[in-house]
């Protein structure tokens, strides 16, 4: 009987604690990403940091320098560099071929896929779980809850492209942005 009383609760337990350690699994991971910024003011700053703005890096971990990188991508382009916070983030070249002023974080507001960039489509579509934004990374399709953040995108005059933090209204919404 002893045991009878303790037995119903064991599957229970074993999925709770599973599921604990999920949750903490993904608040060490959303407490990690809020504290990188802290700790980032805290390190001597790097050859790729300019004022609050970072360099965007290529996938050799290069500097995106804008008069090459326009070479290869060409008007209407989206491809991803290295942004802030080491976050996968989309160029964008504008159709008379410059970086646009805004860049898109491609990590899914659902549960944090990369969303490629689907360019006959003109969207931008996550293969997880069917989302979709649009080509300025406002969600059109759920289960995403919100739009890709942005980052603010510009070229400095050694030609470097640089990424900071979007903090003006967001334009595909006229909303504060969510993510500041
Ligand atoms: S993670 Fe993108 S739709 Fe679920």
């Amino acid at each position: 009987m002893a045991q009878a009383s303790g037995n119903p609760d064991v599957p229970d337990l074993g999925r709770r604690q599973f599921m604990n350690l999920l949750t903490f699994g993904a608040a060490t991971g959303t407490a990690v990403g809020a504290l990188y910024p802290v700790v980032k003011f805290f390190l001597p700053p790097s050859s790729g940091s300019t004022g609050g703005g970072l360099v965007a890096k290529d996938e050799l971990g290069n500097d995106v320098i804008a008069s090459s990188y326009l070479k290869t991508h060409g008007a209407g382009d989206r491809s991803l560099v290295q942004g802030l916070k080491g976050d996968p983030t989309y160029l964008v070249v504008t159709d008379d071929g410059a970086i646009d002023s805004y860049a898109v974080n491609a990590v899914c507001t659902h549960l944090g896929c990369v969303v490629p960039w689907n360019a006959g489509a003109n969207k931008f579509m996550c293969p997880c779980h069917g989302s979709q934004y649009d080509s300025a990374g406002k969600v059109v399709r759920g289960p995403a809850p919100l739009s890709l953040p942005l980052a603010q995108a510009d070229v400095g005059s050694d030609d470097k492209v640089v990424l900071s933090p979007w903090t003006d209204t967001d334009f595909r919404t006229g909303d504060a942005p969510w993510w500041a």
